[in-house]
């Protein structure tokens, strides 16, 4: 056979293929509650690793407390959660579900206004708060005090948010693609602090003694998965059947205990 002829027969062998992954794509299938689920049998949920201990990788799994809450939503609907891992901007600006990458998003995600416009969010299943990472007595204890000096920021979240708001003009913001450069930097001193929610930073701290939390903001941020605005409420209300029965339950205690052993369990529990 001539390469031409061979060429046009793969070509048309293809059609039928594309044909069908196109099809896939914007055909999500429902399940028995009429939750919509982007691949047949699983639970697709977006995240952006790491963010010790909501979602990061242990002996080749990703495991954590987000990991661990949304595998009850995924018993309940009888799927398997599978995880994709996606830059923060996809998920906070609600891409990730709109396009249909992923059914829901799990990610230590904060709950605010702007999001809510773009994403459907479920009841809170966190509290966390703006706090500042440094090394063990670097003495900066407010952004005042980071005058002329750098402050590490992850890209696309509040905490960023709240640098650029607050943070005196002097005070040189640099931008971290995800929490792990941002701790690193910190760390070895390439930037004088860094700021990121509370509850990362003192897991982060916990394992890196030579680094300190030396102030919370009190900024009172919630946590809640999300899904695609208006276009799945039957997967948003799972969602939040589970939550409410875990808080009832002892499960989100149990779960709570096994990440924070030593934090406060939020109010909305029990
Ligand atoms: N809670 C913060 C926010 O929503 C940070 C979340 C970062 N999460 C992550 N998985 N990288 O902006």
């Amino acid at each position: 056979m001539d390469t031409r002829f061979v060429k046009t027969l793969a070509a048309v062998a293809l059609v039928p293929l594309l044909l069908v992954s196109c099809a896939a794509n914007d055909d999500s299938t429902a399940l028995e509650g009429g939750e919509k689920v982007v691949a047949e049998g699983k639970l697709t949920v977006c995240t952006h690793l790491p963010y010790e201990p909501f979602q990061y990788q242990e002996d080749g799994q990703i495991v954590g407390f987000d990991v661990d809450m949304v595998d009850l939503v995924a018993k309940e609907l009888g799927v398997e959660q599978t995880i994709v891992n996606t830059p923060f901007e996809t998920i906070e600006t609600g891409q990730a579900m709109s396009t249909g990458k992923c059914d829901l998003a799990a990610a230590g995600m904060t709950i605010t206004e702007e999001r809510s416009r773009v994403m459907d969010f479920s009841d809170p299943y966190f509290n966390a708060t703006q706090a500042l990472l440094v090394q063990k007595g670097a003495g900066y204890d407010s952004l005042e005090s980071l005058s002329g000096k750098t402050l590490g920021v992850q890209t696309g979240t509040t905490g960023q948010e709240y640098a650029e708001e607050n943070a005196p003009a002097d005070v040189e913001l640099k931008v971290f693609e995800d929490l792990a450069l941002l701790s690193g930097a910190v760390k070895t001193g390439s930037v004088d602090a860094g700021i990121n929610d509370n509850g990362v930073l003192y897991d982060y701290v916990e394992q890196n003694p030579d680094t300190e939390v030396s102030i919370e903001f009190d900024t009172g941020e919630q946590y809640g998965f999300a899904v695609a605005k208006d276009q799945n409420d039957a997967l948003l209300d799972t969602t939040n059947q589970v939550l409410d029965q875990a808080k009832q339950d002892g499960t989100y205690e149990k779960l709570f205990r096994k990440y924070f052993p030593d934090a406060e369990l939020p109010g909305f529990v029990g």
